[in-house]
């Protein structure tokens, strides 16, 4: 299949390419600037998701589009939310129209569990609604949700829904909690875990997030919703003793403070599990160590020579 990722330049998105290829489709990128990450081998179109119009001409001859680009951090988010809205909601209304324009047959939509924030149930599923929510990244993203799905009642164009868990990897920005740990081993400070570093989350590894977009390209995941959750939860002193593990350089120091917060509801991956026949393939051990490999191998290249 030939597939456009938007925000092919960006952190999960990459690796959605990477994963493409692997399985012998062809990956076109779509994005505000080049990729960091891939050269020539890699067909690139530079244009806003915003522009329905070049969004159509590059979709020329695709058979899917993998729509990523989005205001993706929820601090630029609530410092700039018309930006943000012209991005999550009207940029998504521009991929969908785009694509019926251009008649490729299937959008596969990148949300994020974050959509379950305000829901009260203890264990959610997909057939669970999202309340109504009270952030703006969510409100952005359900939007994007909406428009797949109006656009399919509507016009018959199919969409798949993804519902991210919380990614790290490689190419992770530098706001993730891993990442901040890192960067205290790397400089040789403690970190400081205040009430004990108890709270869990469920991190899941972004390289296995884009084999479950690829497997979504499936024809039987068309207009369905998908859960993609890691399946261990770890707690924030794990992750801080995984990077000590690894680092080494580092001390960990316990302050007074709140202790852990609830983690949240119990989010179910099982039907992708089911139907997709995807669960996450990467613990946390694992990734950690390829994430710190990574940052060891950027480090040594930035680093001037002895
Ligand atoms: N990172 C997370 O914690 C997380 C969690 C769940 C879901 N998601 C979703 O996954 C997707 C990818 O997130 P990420 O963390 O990899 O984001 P990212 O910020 O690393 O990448 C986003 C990409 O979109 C591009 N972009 C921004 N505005 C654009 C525009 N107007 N036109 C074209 N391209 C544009 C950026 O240049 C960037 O390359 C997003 O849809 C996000 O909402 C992310």
């Amino acid at each position: 299949m030939k597939v456009l990722v938007t925000g092919g330049s960006g952190f999960i998105a990459s690796h959605v390419i990477d994963k493409l290829v692997e399985a012998g489709h062809e990956a076109v990128n779509y994005d505000l600037r080049p990729s960091p990450w891939h050269g020539d081998e890699i067909q690139f179109f530079e244009g806003s998701i915003t522009d329905a119009a070049a969004l159509q001409r590059a979709l020329e001859g695709c058979d899917a589009v993998a729509h990523l680009a989005a205001a993706a951090d929820v601090n630029e988010v609530n410092a700039d939310p018309l930006w943000a809205e012209e991005l999550n909601a009207r940029g998504s209304a521009c991929v969908l129209e785009a694509a019926r324009q251009a008649g490729v047959k299937r959008v596969i939509y990148a949300s994020t569990i974050w959509v379950y924030q305000d829901n009260n149930e203890l264990e959610i599923d997909e057939d669970v609604n999202p309340a109504l929510p009270s952030h703006l990244y969510t409100a952005g993203k359900l939007a994007g949700e909406a428009y797949c799905t109006s656009y399919k009642s509507l016009y018959d164009l199919d969409y798949t829904i993804l519902r991210f868990g919380i990614p790290y990897g490689p190419r992770a920005r530098e706001a993730t909690v891993l990442a901040l740990f890192v960067n205290k081993a790397f400089k040789g400070e403690p970190i400081t875990l205040a009430g004990g570093g108890t709270q869990t989350r469920r991190f899941v590894y972004v390289e296995d997030i884009a084999d479950a977009v690829v497997a979504s390209l499936r024809p039987e995941a068309a207009n369905r919703i998908y859960n993609l959750v890691g399946s261990e939860e770890t707690s924030i002193r794990e992750v801080a003793e995984k990077v000590e593990e690894l680092l080494g350089n580092t001390e960990i120091v316990i302050t007074e403070g709140r202790a852990g917060d609830f983690a949240g509801a119990v989010i179910s991956g099982q039907r992708a599990a089911d139907e997709l026949d995807w669960t996450p393939q990467t613990d946390f051990a694992e990734g950690a160590r390829r994430y710190v490999e990574w940052r060891r191998e950027r480090a040594e290249a930035a680093a001037p020579p002895a």
